[in-house]
């Protein structure tokens, strides 16, 4: 089990604490009868069933969240779902990287076969952006910008399944292009989906670090929508098949996690059953259980958001089902095992150099290289992590500023108030103090609370221009990449 390094993780077992306590689902039990309105069938012929599916990040490092991606694709094809109704949104710089060791081939469990074949590439590159997504899955050609043009065009019987799969922090989630993708934005392009009567319902699985913290407080009911998140709004999500795992390591050859925690167990949840039996909301269960890892700190609560009617359903109704499983009914006793070990996503990229730099050859470029990067990384951590922490003291004193910078708010409240506010102090930080890049979004949550306590854009300014006198010159805090809001 990798270890989190330097300090750098030591608050989650912290919040796993704070987020048992708060994991209550507000899960209503409710008769099918009650989802089906005015008695009208919800079978087949009642629509199209379309797939919005997106891999939020690029480098070798994350080689799991576009093989996530990749295996969905996989999994709605074999449901039945057309190429037409699916959009990928993926970087695609795994499959030919120099460093995958089966050249156009990527999985996404150890044992696991290729993911990658056939998969479209509807958003590669730098086309895999914000303002792509949401000109997806609004349905609005005009506003794309590159890609295959590829849209949700959907009409008022059909049904939209979201799934992303990246890294995150509160109130935002990572994209492999700047600005980051934050949830007012996201929570009013889905208000504006609603608003166009262009689906009958909506399900969302979201794989990010605090993933819950996209939704909670600010998706409404009524909207039609179901979202499930990896994780509660304080807490990691986890890598999982990674490097020096005892029970599911990747094959020798591989120096980088597979997949992630909570996206494998519904992926091969889904793949074993006959989906025309399973519902949602049994799925959220078993999901919901292995994820927990036996709830331990290495672990994050699945959680519920929205329409929590909706998940009586089948999921057939969203995946289709893969005919092979027609005889794999849904019984409790089918259900996937618990048991695996797993690595906090924000520590999976250490890990990944940490394995390159151990078993590159001594002396060799390849072990200098690592062994770099291993380096790069670890300061740009201590630099976002120590700016931070300075500009709290600077702004409400040398006790109170680290009190503030963490204060989590009580379950059922946004993250912020004014998403504006939050926007503009990411801007302020990364002004004097660099990129935060993926590792710093985990700090969203210090730069809210600095918004929320009222804190203005000028003394937001002068404390960061005061705690970074200088931007260091490495590759994680690549000046040209843009500001993340
Ligand atoms: C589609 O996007 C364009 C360009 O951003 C915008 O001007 C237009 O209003 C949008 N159309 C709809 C129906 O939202
Ligand atoms: C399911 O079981 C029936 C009855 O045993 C059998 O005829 C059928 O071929 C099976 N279907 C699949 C997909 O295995």
């Amino acid at each position: 089990m990798f270890r989190c390094t330097g300090g750098v993780c030591l608050l989650l077992v912290l919040f796993a604490i704070v987020a048992e306590s708060r994991n209550l689902d507000g899960d209503v039990l409710r008769l099918p009868s009650e989802f089906l309105r005015g008695g009208d069938n919800e079978d087949d012929s009642a629509g199209t069933r379309w797939a919005v599916l997106i891999a939020g990040s690029n480098g070798y490092w994350n080689y799991r969240h576009q093989a996530d991606i990749c295996h969905a694709y996989q999994l709605l094809r074999n449901g039945g779902l057309k190429d037409e109704n699916i959009i990928v949104f993926m970087y695609d710089d795994i499959a030919f990287n120099e460093e995958n060791p089966r050249p156009g081939i990527i999985i996404n469990h150890p044992h696991g076969d290729d993911v990658y074949e056939g998969v479209p590439k509807d958003y590669t590159g730098e086309d895999v952006n914000v303002g792509n997504f949401f000109a997806v899955l609004l349905g609005n050609r005009t506003a794309l910008t590159g890609g295959s043009g590829k849209v949700v065009d959907s009409g008022p019987n059909d049904h939209i399944f979201i799934y992303y799969s990246d890294h995150g922090g509160p109130g935002v989630l990572g994209m492999p292009t700047s600005p980051y993708l934050y949830a007012d934005d996201l929570i009013d392009v889905l208000k504006k989906k609603y608003a166009s009567g262009t689906y009958r319902s909506l399900v969302f699985y979201l794989e990010a670090c605090e993933s819950g913290s996209i939704f909670e407080g600010l998706l409404p009911e009524g909207l039609n929508i179901y979202a499930t998140t990896a994780s509660n709004a304080d807490e990691s999500s986890w890598g999982t098949y990674c490097p020096g795992e005892f029970t599911d390591p990747p094959p020798p050859e591989y120096e980088t996690c597979l997949g992630d925690l909570y996206s494998v167990a519904w992926m091969e949840d889904s793949e074993v059953h006959n989906l025309r039996t399973e519902s949602l909301r049994q799925q959220y269960q078993l999901v919901k259980r292995r994820t927990s890892s036996g709830n331990s700190a290495f672990g994050s609560h699945v959680m519920q958001y929205g329409d929590l009617r909706l998940s009586s359903a089948e999921l057939f109704l969203y995946m289709g089902t893969n005919p092979a499983n027609d005889n794999y009914t849904f019984i409790d006793e089918n259900k996937l095992p618990s048991s695996i070990q797993t690595v906090n996503q924000r520590d999976a990229d250490l890990l990944h150099f940490w394995h390159k730099f151990r078993k590159a050859p001594e002396g060799s470029p390849k072990k200098f290289k690592a062994q770099k990067q291993f380096l790069d990384m670890m300061s740009h951590r201590m630099h976002i992590d120590h700016s931070m922490m300075l500009i709290g003291k600077l702004l409400f004193g040398y006790e109170k500023g680290p009190e503030v910078l963490k204060t989590v708010r009580p379950a059922g409240q946004p993250l912020v108030d004014d998403w504006d506010c939050l926007k503009t102090m990411v801007r302020a930080f990364e002004t004097h103090c660099g990129s935060l890049s993926q590792y710093g979004m985990k700090h969203m949550r210090s730069l809210a609370n600095i918004c929320n306590a009222g804190v203005t854009k000028e003394m937001m300014a002068g404390a960061s221009s005061q705690a970074c006198t200088s931007i260091p010159i490495n590759s994680w805090s690549s000046l040209s990449k843009g500001f993340s809001a």
